[in-house]
């Protein structure tokens, strides 16, 4: 194989119904189906290079070279990209990320997205299906399939690795919602989310969270189509209430909150009585995405910049899909 390169960008996403457990690590097979959001203004932005050249393969994250665990998960991701090929050249990854890396805003799933599909191109893979794209992404990082497509995105939970993917359930135009993230901490977390699916099986909630899933995905996925608000913010929040129950109680026990992450989880409902259209949901981390209208947003900001310690607040609308450029 002669130097081939492509670039590609992805977005994170944002969980509106969560994914919390595999039932097949290796594959990341998912416990449950998830709803999710992509974000327009937080992007990846991944060059692979493969280069007969090189003996292995090297990774850079906003212009620090990677090594260990890091490089590791890269690199059996490009195995398997290019055990497609069935070639051996190594790559050079020079990803960026215009946000915090590591602090619950998802950078592992735009990162995959966007990997997968620099990679297959660079191989000169055609995927012609947007399925097999989000199928591969996923072996990455089980939220990166929700990347792929565009806007608001279902994942499938399958009963297997072929039919466990995401589909776009309605463009980005769809519904004028905004995810105003409140940053408490930038800083990379503690125990990263490939830790916490293998331990979610340990907490006695899991399963019923679990047996669940359908009944919060079938709401939720109504409350997007019709754009019901009240609807959305009442399964989101439950979802997420969850999902943290369910960490609280693994063996060993995951807290990602912080005190400022659970006085916005208490002041938001008092909000929403106040008129304004805005829920929480929180990933593995402390920070607290706050999804609302678009007329909320200003009275949103307002109210939180009277909470004390928020690092940064970041805007992000619903996003298009992963591609190439
Ligand atoms: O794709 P992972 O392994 O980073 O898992 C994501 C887990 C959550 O962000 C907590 C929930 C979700 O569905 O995005």
């Amino acid at each position: 194989m002669s130097i081939n390169s492509a670039t590609a960008i992805a977005h994170p996403n944002i969980a509106f119904i969560k994914y919390w457990g595999n039932r097949d690590n290796s594959l990341r097979l998912p416990e449950n189906s998830s709803i999710s959001m992509n974000l327009e203004e937080l992007v990846t932005r991944t060059r692979v290079t493969f280069d007969p050249a090189l003996k292995t393969d090297i990774f850079d994250l906003n212009n620090l070279r990677q090594s260990g665990s890091e490089l590791q998960r890269v690199s059996a991701h490009l195995n398997l990209l290019r055990g497609i090929r069935g070639v051996a050249t190594r790559a050079h990854v020079l990803s960026e990320n215009n946000f915090p890396s590591g602090a619950g805003i998802a950078s592992s799933a735009s990162a995959f997205a966007a990997l997968t599909l620099a990679a297959l191109h660079a191989l000169g893979i055609e995927m012609n299906n947007a399925k097999d794209l989000s199928r591969l992404a996923r072996r990455g990082s089980g939220s990166a399939c929700r990347s792929i497509p565009s806007g608001f995105t279902e994942w499938y939970r399958g009963s297997s690795d072929m039919d466990s993917f995401a589909v776009s359930i309605a463009p980005p135009s769809h519904w004028d919602l905004v995810d105003c993230i409140a940053v408490i901490e930038s800083r990379h977390k503690k125990t990263g989310s490939s830790e916490g699916h293998k331990i979610a099986p340990t907490s006695p909630f899991q399963q019923m969270r679990v047996a669940d899933a359908n009944r919060r995905v079938e709401r939720c996925r109504n409350a997007v189509l019709s754009r019901d608000f009240a609807a959305l913010a009442e399964i989101m929040e439950e979802d997420s209430n969850m999902m943290h129950a369910v960490m609280m109680t693994s063996r060993p026990s995951l807290f990602y909150w912080e005190p400022s992450t659970i006085e916005i989880m208490k002041a938001v409902p008092s909000w929403r009585k106040a008129g304004l259209e805005v829920a929480y949901t929180i990933d593995a981390g402390p920070n607290v995405p706050l999804i609302c209208t678009s007329a909320s947003l200003d009275g949103v900001r307002h109210r939180l910049s009277s909470v004390s310690g928020i690092q940064d607040v970041i805007i992000a609308r619903p996003g298009g899909p992963a591609k190439i450029v």
